[in-house]
């Protein structure tokens, strides 16, 4: 049960659309293509705003077809409806194409181009972000989780290509066919995790805890704020993180739920030290007290980090996708005015569920 809305687009020379008669008869040649596609097309009203003109009709299935001729020869046709799940779409993929290839002839335009349905008001979001904000369509086919915890929106979403996928706040956040995430992090086969301390801030999903657990380390502390998230997984991300969910406590692991914030201050009280910190939080960590903006909240993860390594300790994170560099960038400064000095090392991988290279960080103190 979603709205389906369809968009076409057409060009055709400005002076069709300022020219008074020549307007008149696009006009009549679009209402005619629409008469033949669609049974019952009704005018409803018509408008002019700011030079453009506007023609509104109704359709079959409680359709509203917009058409709108801009003065600079952009002609945009807007199809909505709402399709039930039963009902059949207004037209078919071939019958799309044939609308398209009729009203561009009709128009003798220069350019056509038509978008497949965009799907609005499902249960999930078909449709997430590349870190530049370009828009992504997944092909999700099933809400497996859905809750609202203290802290962010909870989803776990099925894809048929990329299995379960965890979704919080409407970011994509790591997937069933994601592996090379989780090593990229923590660069498997360079890194020797035997007989390693280690703290991951985040890693709810347990992706990073179970890939660790796997390499002997002598003991890994998680710090977690959302308990929602972690419970979630450990039943419906199983393949990622097996069964070091289940229980609070292994032989070697702890999960501490709470603000990672918070437990690196306590962690600097008690002068602990550990080989290796990573930061697997959200893009923007959740800040439970106030901390300024996102970046200063960051800042305060990383000079607490550092504060908790041993001299040849490393600090690994996920950074950003390539396609964003100035945020790249923007991190790669906060690092050079971190309260100790430090130098790193970056590596990239394409993550399946992020559909981008996204770039990792190696940080390690001077
Ligand atoms: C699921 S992991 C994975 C990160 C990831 N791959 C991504 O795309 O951002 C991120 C986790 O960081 C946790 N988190 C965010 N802010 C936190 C904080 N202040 N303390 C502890 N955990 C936090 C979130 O609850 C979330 O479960």
């Amino acid at each position: 049960m979603v709205a389906h809305t369809v968009l076409l687009d057409f060009t055709v020379p400005s002076d069709v659309i300022l020219d008074v008669e020549k307007r008149s008869n696009l006009k009549l040649a679009i209402a005619n293509v629409l008469q033949e596609h669609f049974d019952g097309l009704k005018p409803l009203t018509e408008s002019s705003i700011d030079g453009s003109f506007l023609v509104l009709y109704t359709g079959p299935k409680g359709s509203l077809i917009t058409v709108r001729g801009y003065t600079e020869g952009l002609i945009t046709v807007n199809i909505e409806y709402y399709k039930r799940d039963e009902e059949e779409a207004l037209l078919d993929f071939e019958q799309w194409r044939y609308l398209e290839a009729d009203v561009a002839m009709a128009l003798n335009s220069q350019r056509s181009k038509r978008l497949p349905p965009v799907r609005r008001g499902t249960i999930y979001d078909l449709y997430l972000t590349l870190s530049d904000d370009r828009l992504l369509e997944y092909d999700i086919d099933k809400l497996v989780f859905e809750a609202r915890s203290p802290y962010q929106k909870v989803q776990i979403v099925h894809s048929k290509s990329l299995g379960n996928l965890l979704v919080l706040d409407e970011l994509q956040n790591i997937s069933e066919a994601d592996l090379i995430y989780t090593e990229t992090l923590m660069q498997r086969g360079k890194e020797n995790y035997t007989g390693k301390e280690i703290v991951i801030l985040g890693g709810g999903d347990g992706g990073l805890l179970w890939e660790l657990l796997k390499e002997k380390p002598k003991f890994v502390t998680m710090l977690e704020i959302d308990d929602v998230v972690i419970k979630a997984c450990s039943q419906h991300m199983r393949s990622i993180c097996g069964d070091c969910l289940d229980k609070r406590k292994g032989e070697n692991y702890e999960i501490i739920v709470g603000d990672c914030a918070k437990t690196l201050a306590h962690m600097i009280e008690e002068g602990r030290q550990f080989d290796y910190v990573f930061g697997d939080l959200t893009d923007i960590p959740i800040s439970p007290t106030p901390h300024g903006d996102a970046w200063d909240f960051m800042r305060l993860i990383l000079n607490s980090s550092m504060k908790v390594l041993k001299s040849t300790g490393k600090y690994m994170t996920h950074g950003n996708g390539a396609s964003c560099p100035q945020s790249l960038e923007m991190y790669e400064q906060v690092l050079s005015q971190l309260c100790v000095p430090v130098t790193f090392t970056k590596d990239s991988a394409f993550v399946p569920s992020f559909f981008e290279d996204w770039v990792f960080y190696q940080v390690s103190l001077k």
